[in-house]
């Protein structure tokens, strides 16, 4: 497991979308702003930035056309959004963003929760908004939730998962990435989820998207590595969680998979000192102290040699 690891990996930041979309009081637009810069700052060249879905849905992100209006533009630095049907999709293309994000769930329940749509009606409506983002020169990527485990119905059958990855990449998304929705998922089964994966998908179209629950996000990002997945997503701090998804948790720290990367010898592009910082921002805006580990230790660290007589 120790002989084949990457050289680099790709850190594919979802805080701003995936960790503020759950919180209850708005956060204003420009705090919004000025962590999506502190996060290109540090080095991070793939971010997803907010989500055209309904407002109603997902009230504190009905910021999005001004979030996208003022995004610090680099020619290094790709900014993606969720689009979940015909108008976000327009929304997205309008505000001019040039890579998309759709998601589907490869169990009902969730589905019907998160997108009021059956998993089938989610596959043919993203059938017909792939060719219509392809045509309009976005990229486009995917989200299959649910793949480790629903909140409502427990065990998903693989198959499943694995025939709506290879689906959405049929459809011409560059990437689809899988997601742990509810952070249940375990080494042993990632190695099975991954290997039912690759027999129809080549690693380099995969993404692993970890929810942090249940504290495995780590463990099951190091299968993943062996097995040669190059994109992990994480969240800024651990910021997070899915507001159809009860009870889970934010993302894996970026910071926390930064170190480990790192620590390994595989480049990631991401200055870890500016990271805290923008994990600091991020703490700040949500008012409160993030789950992320390494955060907390560098925090922790910056505090006590700000404290005269401590080292
Ligand atoms: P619906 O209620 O069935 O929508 O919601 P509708 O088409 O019937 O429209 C109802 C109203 O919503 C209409 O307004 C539309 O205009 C408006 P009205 O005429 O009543 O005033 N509307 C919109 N407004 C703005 N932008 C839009 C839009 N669409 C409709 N795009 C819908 C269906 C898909 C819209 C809704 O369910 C929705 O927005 N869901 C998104 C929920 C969400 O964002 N969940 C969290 C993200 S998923 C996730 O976190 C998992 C992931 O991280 C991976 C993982 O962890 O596994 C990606
Ligand atoms: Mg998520």
């Amino acid at each position: 497991m120790f002989e084949s690891f990457p050289e680099r990996a790709v850190v594919y930041e979802v805080g701003p979308r995936d960790g503020l979309q759950n919180e209850a009081a708005q956060i204003p637009t420009e705090r919004k702003l000025a962590l999506i810069a502190a996060l290109a700052k540090a080095g991070l060249q793939r971010i997803e930035v907010t989500s055209f879905v309904s407002p109603r849905w997902i009230p504190q992100l009905a910021d999005a056309e001004q979030v996208v209006a003022a995004l610090p533009r680099s020619p290094e630095v790709v900014y993606s959004a969720l689009v979940p049907n015909e108008q976000g999709l327009q929304r997205s293309i309008d505000a001019g963003l040039s890579e998309a994000a759709f998601f589907l769930s490869s169990s009902e329940s969730h589905s019907k929760k998160n997108i009021n749509k059956s998993v089938a009606e989610a596959v043919a409506l993203y059938t017909k908004l792939a060719k219509k983002a392809l045509a309009a020169g976005l990229k486009v990527r995917a989200y299959v939730s649910t793949v480790w485990g629903c909140p409502y119905e427990g065990e998903v059958p693989l198959e499943r998962s694995v025939e709506l990855a290879r689906r959405m990449v049929d459809l011409g998304c560059y990437q689809v990435s899988l997601g742990d929705t509810i952070g249940v998922g375990t080494p042993v089964q990632t190695r099975a989820v991954l290997e039912g994966m690759l027999a129809r998908l080549p690693a380099a179209q995969l993404a692993m998207h970890m929810h942090d629950t249940r504290g495995t996000a780590l463990a099951n990002v190091l299968v993943g590595l062996s097995m040669g997945i190059t994109t992990f997503d994480a969240s800024v701090g651990g910021l997070g969680g899915c507001p159809y998804a009860p009870g889970a948790a934010g993302n894996l720290a970026t910071e926390d998979l930064v170190y480990m990367l790192q620590g390994m010898g595989i480049e990631t592009g991401v200055d870890l000192e500016l990271l805290v910082e923008a994990g600091q921002l991020a703490q700040e805006a949500v008012g409160r102290e993030l789950p992320g580990k390494y955060l907390k230790a560098a925090s922790g660290a910056r505090q006590k040699k700000a404290v005269p007589g401590q080292t």
